[in-house]
């Protein structure tokens, strides 16, 4: 997989495993259209690459994961440059939260507005005691449109969530986990090494089968019990044809470590 260099993304990729830093910093990293479309291109290549299996999206420096999107841009935008802003992140987003790798973001600071949301379009949070989140955007005049209205109350609850995007407040990191917005909290120093080792379980494992199972819940969410248990059904009749499950399977049964490599 060939990473082109951008002008506000860094990307590292150790082993299967890549780590993109969102980096603009003199705007505490916060998401202009120019950094939205860089995103979409990478986001694309890795989506269509088998060379990295986890992605772990932070923000550069110590401060800020994502302090929004860029209000400078916005601010003299016309209802339809705002629609295409939005519509340009709900892909991104949606591309985070469908690709077959696994997102894990590291919320190493403010993560407000856009911020909140990316975070939330990837598959699991880990923050630094720092985190701050919320969406702030109706003290701006709008309303959170990366996201924040459909996926918010859908992580936390409808009430909760509404009280957030209402009052504009900002709570701590282990407000976050109370609420289940993060998975875990940890030192900011220690927040990258935790994101890797959990990347690192995660890619032991059959990552075809994690692929499928990241299918199987994303869309199971978004319907109701019986048709998200038939889709189960005929995903799990999809993990039977790999090479994996008949890898894992034996190896269990001859006490042996599992050889497991489809992708
Ligand atoms: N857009 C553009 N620039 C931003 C920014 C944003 N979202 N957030 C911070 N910056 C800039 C500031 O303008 C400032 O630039 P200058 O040095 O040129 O003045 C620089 O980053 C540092 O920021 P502060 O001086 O404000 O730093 P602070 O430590 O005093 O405060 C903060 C930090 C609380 C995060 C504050 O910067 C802040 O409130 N930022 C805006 C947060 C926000 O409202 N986000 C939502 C945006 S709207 C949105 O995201 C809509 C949507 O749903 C898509």
């Amino acid at each position: 997989m060939e990473i082109k260099s951008y002008n506000n993304l860094l990307v590292e990729i150790e082993d299967d495993i890549a780590i993109v830093s969102i980096n603009r910093p003199k705007a505490l990293n916060a998401l202009n259209t120019e950094t939205l479309n860089e995103l979409d291109d990478l986001t694309s290549t890795i989506a269509a690459s088998k060379d990295v299996k986890v992605v772990i999206l932070t923000g550069a420096g110590q401060k800020s994961f994502v302090a929004g999107a860029d209000i400078a841009e916005m601010v003299n935008a016309t209802p339809a440059e705002g629609r295409a802003m939005s519509l340009l992140a709900a892909g991104v987003f949606s591309r985070l939260e469908t690709m077959p790798q696994v997102t894990i973001a590291a919320v190493n600071g403010f993560a407000l507005g856009g911020g909140c949301e990316i975070s939330m379009a990837c598959d699991i949070r880990v923050a630094s005691e720092n985190a701050r989140f919320g969406q702030p955007e109706v003290g701006l005049g709008i309303l959170p449109g990366f996201g924040g209205t459909q996926r918010l109350p859908r992580l936390i609850g409808k009430g909760r969530a509404k009280e957030l995007i209402f009052t504009c407040d900002q709570i701590k990191a282990d407000e976050a986990y109370r609420i289940g917005l993060v998975n875990k909290v940890v030192p900011q120093e220690e927040l990258i090494d935790t994101c890797k080792a959990m990347a690192k379980k995660i890619t032991s494992k059959g990552s075809y089968a994690v692929t499928l199972a990241k299918q199987a819940i994303n869309i199971g969410m978004d319907t109701d019990l019986a048709s998200g248990l038939k889709l189960e059904a005929n995903i799990f009749a999809l993990s039977y044809a790999s090479h994996d499950k008949k890898e894992g399977m034996q190896a269990f049964l001859e006490k042996r470590k599992a050889d497991l490599t489809d992708f």
